[in-house]
């Protein structure tokens, strides 16, 4: 992502110079540790873009960018106790590298220095809708995780469940992300209406490539531990997509399988084959594209200007990303 290095630059210029305290040790290393790791940074970038999408100078919407990433990132830190996850960007998780402890306090002070960002806005800014629509994403984004885990022990789930799942545990950030950035630019309705619209696309396309990345991604690139979602026993689109292929005999074998804990490792690999062998794997990759055309087409309803490239751009890239 090339064209994106100056936006990430100063992104990560600001996250690296936040005034945390040194002390207790326990609540701010680990959060320096994970806003030191990296990842995509793509969501702050979003807010930036959207603020310039919608005419105004990108830095105003800088404390909201800042905000966003951070609560991306305290997340992280709970979605990895709740999945089980050992690694993160190709680190140590934080209840792995500390205990489960500090990861739920730091977590939760994450949060709040998340929200603190929201402060350094300008006054001329509507901070009452600001503050709205980030709250509204992260009430989407815990309803989002809670279907998420309440689907790990049922073996019925729909697709339309899954994707209302999805929706708010990725879409619900990514749309306050963009909407946040239109706040500071001062948009109407209209066209916040327009930015959830294209957050929600690119949130559900996003989260449904990320479930195929579990299966098929470079462990290495991906920097976390592929098959996750299987041993876990999440209720991806790959999974459910393949329960609808699968023959009787097969799906007594995969629902014997997903009650294992924990899973051993020739049984995951099994099931990577009957998600190759359904054809599960390439739906999905033919699904998650069209949601990235669609939030294509959802931006194709902004004015021409040099942000809608670099949005264009991103989009484009994401779409291609293979980690
Ligand atoms: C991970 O998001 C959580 C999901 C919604 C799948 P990213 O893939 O954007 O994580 P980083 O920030 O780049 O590590
Ligand atoms: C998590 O989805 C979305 C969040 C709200 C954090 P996943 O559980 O699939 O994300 P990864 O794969 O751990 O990054
Ligand atoms: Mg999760
Ligand atoms: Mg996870
Ligand atoms: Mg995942």
């Amino acid at each position: 992502m090339e064209f994106l290095k100056p936006i990430i630059q100063r992104i990560d210029k600001e996250l690296s110079q936040l005034d945390l305290p040194q002390n207790p040790a326990s609540l701010y290393d680990p959060q320096r540790y994970i806003l030191s790791t990296g990842g995509k940074r793509f969501r702050p970038a979003l807010t930036l873009m959207a603020c310039g999408l919608c005419g105004e100078d990108p830095e105003k919407a800088l404390p909201a960018a800042l905000a966003v990433e951070m609560l991306h990132n305290f997340t992280l830190i709970h979605d990895d106790m709740m999945d089980q996850a050992d690694s993160r960007r190709s680190f140590a998780t934080v209840h792995k590298k500390w205990d489960t402890s500090v990861a739920i306090l730091s977590g939760d002070s994450l949060y709040t220095e998340a929200l603190w960002q929201l402060q350094n806005l300008d006054p001329a800014i509507d901070f009452r809708a600001m503050n709205r629509c980030f709250l509204e994403g992260i009430r989407a984004v815990c309803e989002g995780q809670a279907l998420d885990m309440e689907f790990e022990t049922r073996n019925d789930v729909r697709l339309g469940e899954y994707i209302t799942m999805i929706q708010g545990k990725t879409g619900g950030l990514i749309s306050a992300a963009l909407q946040m950035g239109g706040i500071a630019a001062g948009c109407g309705a209209d066209r916040l209406a327009k930015l959830h619209h294209l957050g929600m696309s690119l949130g559900i396309g996003f989260q449904m490539q990320d479930d195929w990345l579990d299966v098929v991604a470079d462990q290495t690139k991906f920097g976390k531990q592929t098959g996750g979602d299987i041993r876990e026993g999440k209720k991806t689109c790959i999974l459910l997509s393949a329960m609808e292929r699968c023959n009787k005999e097969e799906i007594i074998w995969l629902q014997n399988c997903l009650e294992k804990k924990p899973m051993p490792d020739e049984d995951v690999l099994d099931i990577i084959g009957l998600f190759e062998r359904t054809g599960a794997l390439e739906e999905t990759k033919n699904e998650f594209l069209g949601y990235y055309r669609q939030a294509l087409d959802d931006l194709d309803a902004f004015d021409p200007s040099s942000h809608k490239e670099d949005l264009t751009r991103l989009l484009e890239t994401l779409m291609m990303r293979d980690y």
